[in-house]
């Protein structure tokens, strides 16, 4: 059977500064992309250290509060919206355990990074937040809703 593209789950991915800088771009969007997921939604950005301090409103107690939004807002962001079934949990599959030294091989951070602090990308890590994350980086017209081909026989 065909599902209608609004029903279909959404998720916040965004490629950190340093996996801009590091030109891990097309690697990393090529990796959903691959596993059958749609991209609905992409821009580059310059967060502020305000913006960033949004985005991590729930980490505001933790010691690395400060220098974890110091680093979101030190250079462009790639932020994306990712459209499909079970995208939420399986986005963080794709993307690893949040420190690099304990995320497995084959997943984005067990492939490319090494430390926790530059851990190169970022994933809403359940319904509630994918919700909230999209609605801070995003208006509703940059959403965009379209049916490809492949969704006839992948989703
Ligand atoms: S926790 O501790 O369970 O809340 O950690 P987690 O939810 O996995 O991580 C929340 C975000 O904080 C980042 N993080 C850190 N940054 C710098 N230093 C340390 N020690 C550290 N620990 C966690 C982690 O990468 C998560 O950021 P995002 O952007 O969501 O991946």
């Amino acid at each position: 059977h065909q599902l209608h593209a609004a029903e279909l789950e959404r998720t916040f991915i965004a490629i950190k500064p340093d996996g801009v800088q590091r030109g891990l771009i097309a690697e990393i969007i090529s990796r959903f992309e691959r596993k059958g997921f749609k991209l609905v939604a992409i821009k580059i950005v310059l967060p502020s250290k305000e913006f960033a301090e949004k985005h991590y409103h729930d980490l505001k107690e933790r010691p690395f509060f400060n220098g974890l939004c110091d680093f979101l807002s030190s250079g462009p962001v790639v932020a994306m919206v990712w459209e499909g079934e079970g995208v939420i949990k399986y986005g963080r599959k794709l993307i690893g355990a949040t420190d690099p030294q304990k995320s497995e091989p084959g997943t984005i951070r067990g492939d490319l990074a090494v430390v926790v602090g530059r851990n190169i990308i970022h994933g809403s890590d359940g319904p509630e937040t994918a919700k909230d994350e999209i609605a801070l980086w995003f208006t509703s017209s940059e959403l965009v809703s379209y049916t490809s081909n492949a969704e006839l026989w992948i989703y």
